[in-house]
Parts: C-alpha cells; sequence; structure tokens
C-alpha cells in the first residue's frame, strides 16, 4: 500500500495528510532555489553588461556577474556532492514516458550548469579581466580573437539554451500543481 509519505503525489486526504507530503531535505531545497536565483540573476547581468558605461561602472557589472559565477559554481559542486552522499532520496514522483522525462531533465540541467559554468571561467580566462579593479586575469592567449569570440558565443548559448531548459522544467512544475493538482512542486518545498 503507498501513502503520501510513500509516494509524494497522492492525491486525497485533509489538510494534514497533505501536510505530509514526501519532500526534499532542506538543504537540497535551499541549494536547488538558491541555484535557480542565480542563474537568472546571471542570464539577466549577461545580457546586460553591454548597458554599463565603459570603464569602472562596466568593469564592476561584469565583476559581479563573474563573482557571481564562480560562487554558483562552487556551490554546485557542493550540491552534487550533497545529492551524492548525504540528500534525501524520494521515490520517483511519477512512472513510465514522465518519469524518465523528468529525470532525463533534471540529469539535463546539471549537465548544462556545469557547462555553462566552465565556458563562463574559460571565457574570462581566454580574454583575460580585470575584477573588480582589484586584480587582473591575464589573457590565456591575447593574439587568439577566434578562440575568444568561440568561447564567448558557446557561453551565451549554453545559458540561453539553459534558461529554456529550466523555463520548461519550471512550466511542468507548475502544471503539476495547479492542473494535475499532485505534489510534484511541494516536494521541493520550505515546509
Ligand atoms: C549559469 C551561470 C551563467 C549564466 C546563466 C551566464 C550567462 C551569461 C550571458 C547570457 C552572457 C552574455 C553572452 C552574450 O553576450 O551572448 C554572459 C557573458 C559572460 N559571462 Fe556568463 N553566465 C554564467 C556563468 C559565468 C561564469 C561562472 C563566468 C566566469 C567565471 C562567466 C563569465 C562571463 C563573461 C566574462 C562574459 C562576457 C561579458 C562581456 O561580454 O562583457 N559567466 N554570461
Ligand atoms: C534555473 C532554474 C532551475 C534549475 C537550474 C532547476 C534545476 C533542478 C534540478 C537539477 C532538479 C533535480 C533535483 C535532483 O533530483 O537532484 C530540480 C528539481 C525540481 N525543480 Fe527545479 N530548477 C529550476 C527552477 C525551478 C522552478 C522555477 C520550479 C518551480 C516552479 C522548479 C521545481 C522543481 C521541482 C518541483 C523539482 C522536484 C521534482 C521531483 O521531485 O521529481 N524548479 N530542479
Amino acid at each position: 500500500m503507498t501513502t503520501d509519505r510513500d509516494n509524494g503525489h497522492g492525491q486525497s486526504g485533509g489538510a494534514a495528510m497533505r501536510e505530509d507530503v514526501a519532500r526534499y531535505d532542506r538543504t537540497s531545497v535551499f541549494l536547488h532555489w538558491l541555484t535557480a536565483l542565480l542563474v537568472v540573476l546571471l542570464w539577466c547581468l549577461g545580457q546586460t553588461i553591454d548597458w554599463f558605461g565603459q570603464g569602472v561602472p562596466r568593469i564592476a557589472a561584469r565583476s559581479t556577474h563573474i563573482a557571481l559565477g564562480v560562487a554558483l559554481g562552487l556551490i554546485l559542486c557542493y550540491r552534487i556532492a550533497w545529492r551524492a552522499r548525504a540528500s534525501r532520496r524520494l521515490p520517483p514522483a511519477s512512472s513510465g514516458l514522465p518519469q524518465n522525462l523528468a529525470t532525463f531533465v533534471h540529469y539535463l540541467l546539471y549537465f548544462l550548469l556545469l557547462f555553462v559554468v566552465a565556458l563562463g571561467v574559460a571565457n574570462t580566462w581566454v580574454r583575460g579581466d580585470n575584477i573588480f579593479n582589484l586584480f587582473a586575469i591575464p589573457a590565456f592567449d591575447p593574439g587568439n580573437k577566434a578562440l575568444r569570440q568561440q568561447i564567448g558565443e558557446l557561453h551565451g548559448l549554453g545559458a540561453n539554451v539553459l534558461l529554456v531548459v529550466a523555463g520548461l522544467h519550471a512550466v511542468a512544475a507548475l502544471i503539476h500543481h495547479f492542473f494535475l493538482k499532485d505534489h510534484v512542486l511541494r516536494r521541493m518545498g520550505f515546509r
């Protein structure tokens, strides 16, 4: 027999039972929402760096993007280690094709996050930079404009794909919540 606590997507029960839904542990939930917030912030900042005036304002905007990007990279490493070793394991929220699709999208999101962060680091390294006017990162190959352009474009493309996939993932979670009226979204909620 399955219960709400067992499968996390029971349909019935009163308020008391609904509160009893299986959830990810608080650390996983916190890391999930912190990641989502940083990705949206980084994407918006990445798209608007050129709006800042040349010189100090643009250096500050790009340095903020880089610092938040590095923070996201560290958070991501911690999150992956936490997931592998200590996080609460939940039974699948659904079954069959929808479950396979959800699992595929979750792994795709982890892959895209790592891909975009790695290319962001490569982007900074290949072009060289001045972080908050405090210290300089020397350019890896100053004469190689083509490499610089390729990595920059790939970083931007990866960021756009990440945002689209995360957006579809969020829409799926909202469909579960508002139309299928199950507990999938609450699994990722703070109590
Ligand atoms: C998920 C994380 C990230 C997202 C969503 C993101 C997003 C973006 C976007 C949308 C752009 C503009 C691309 C374009 O003009 O086509 C950009 C540029 C850039 N990003 Fe990221 N980024 C992320 C992480 C990082 C990291 C970790 C670093 C470095 C450590 C970084 C360094 C840069 C640099 C140097 C640029 C070029 C800025 C300029 O043209 O002045 N990014 N990023
Ligand atoms: C940039 C934004 C986002 C990223 C990168 C992201 C990434 C992820 C990843 C990688 C997982 C799998 C967790 C694991 O099994 O370790 C996940 C789960 C989940 N996400 Fe997101 N997410 C984002 C935004 C959102 C938003 C906006 C919502 C809700 C509207 C949402 C709802 C959920 C839910 C409910 C789960 C758990 C699904 C389940 O239990 O099967 N996510 N997310």
